[in-house]
C-alpha cells in the first residue's frame, strides 16, 4: 500500500513511523510513506500556503493554488483509491474503516491546518473526510499518523502473529479482555485461575464473558452493533 501525505509539517510524522511495528512494516515494503509539501507548490516569494479568509472571521485558510498543483501532479503519477482530508467536521474513524483501507493500494491523504483548507479543495479533490474522534487537535498530521498506524497494522503480515489484530478492542465489537503476563502472584495479586488451567475453551469462554462485561459497562453502544451483526449473520 503506497500513501501519500500532503503536509507542511511532514517532520510532524516521522518518529511514529521510526520505531517498533511501523518501522518494521515499512521496511519489509508492506507500505510506503510519501510526504509532500505544499509549500514547494506556493508562487508566494515567501511560499507562503495560507491566507485571510473571505468574508472575515479569525483564523487562516490553506489556500488552493498550492494544494491543487500538488494534488494534480500526484494524480497524474497514478490512481488513487481515494483523497482523505482529516478534519474534525468528518466522518468519525472507526475500526471498520481501518480495515476497509487496509485492503487499499494508493491513497492520499491531505492534512490541514489553521482553519482548515479552502472548500474548493474539498468539492473538487477530496473523496472522504475524515475525523479522529469530537475533539480539535492543532492540524492533521496527528490524525493522519492515527490513521494510518491503524490501517498499516492491519495489512497482512504486519503483525508477527496474525491472530493478534483479531483479538484488538473493537476487531468484532468488543473492548479487548484483560491480559496478564508472568509471575502468576505479585504481592498477593493473582492471576484468574482459568488462564493458567491449560483448559483453552474455558480461557476462550472467559475472555469472551470479560470482553462483554467491559464492553456492557463501557460501550454499550459498541453490543447494539454486535446484536445487529449476528442477527444479519444468521439470517444469511
Ligand atoms: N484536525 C483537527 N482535529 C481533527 C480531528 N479530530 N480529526 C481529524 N483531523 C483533525
Amino acid at each position: 500500500m503506497r500513501i501519500d501525505i500532503v503536509t507542511i509539517l511532514p517532520q510532524l510524522m516521522e518518529s511514529p513511523f521510526a520505531d517498533s511495528i511501523m518501522k518494521r512494516a515499512l521496511e519489509a515494503g508492506h507500505a510506503e510513506l510519501h510526504f509532500h509539501n505544499p509549500r514547494d507548490y506556493s508562487r508566494d516569494k515567501h511560499k507562503k500556503v495560507d491566507d485571510y479568509q473571505f468574508g472575515g472571521g479569525a483564523g487562516m485558510v490553506m489556500q488552493v493554488e498550492p494544494l491543487a498543483l500538488l494534488l494534480d501532479e500526484l494524480k497524474n503519477e497514478r490512481d488513487y483509491d481515494e483523497i482523505i482530508y482529516m478534519t474534525p467536521d468528518g466522518e468519525r474513524f472507526d475500526q471498520r474503516m481501518a480495515n476497509f483501507y487496509s485492503q487499499k493500494e494508493n491513497i492520499i491523504i491531505i492534512c490541514g491546518h489553521y482553519k482548515g483548507i479552502d472548500e474548493r479543495i474539498r468539492e473538487h479533490y477530496v473523496t472522504r473526510e475524515v475525523s479522529i474522534g469530537d475533539f480539535v487537535i492543532s492540524g492533521g498530521e496527528l490524525a493522519a499518523t492515527v490513521f494510518c498506524d491503524a490501517v498499516i497494522r492491519l495489512i497482512p503480515g504486519v503483525l508477527n502473529d496474525e491472530t493478534s489484530a483479531l483479538t484488538d478492542s473493537f476487531q468484532d465489537d468488543l473492548l479487548a479482555p484483560p491480559v496478564y503476563t508472568r509471575p502468576a502472584e505479585f504481592r498477593g495479586w493473582k492471576v484468574p485461575d482459568v488462564l493458567l488451567s491449560g483448559n483453552f475453551k474455558k480461557i476462550e469462554e472467559w475472555r469472551h464473558d470479560r470482553a462483554l462485561e467491559k464492553t456492557r459497562l463501557r460501550r454499550p453502544d459498541l453490543l447494539e452493533r454486535e446484536i445487529e451483526n449476528n442477527s444479519e449473520k444468521n439470517a444469511k
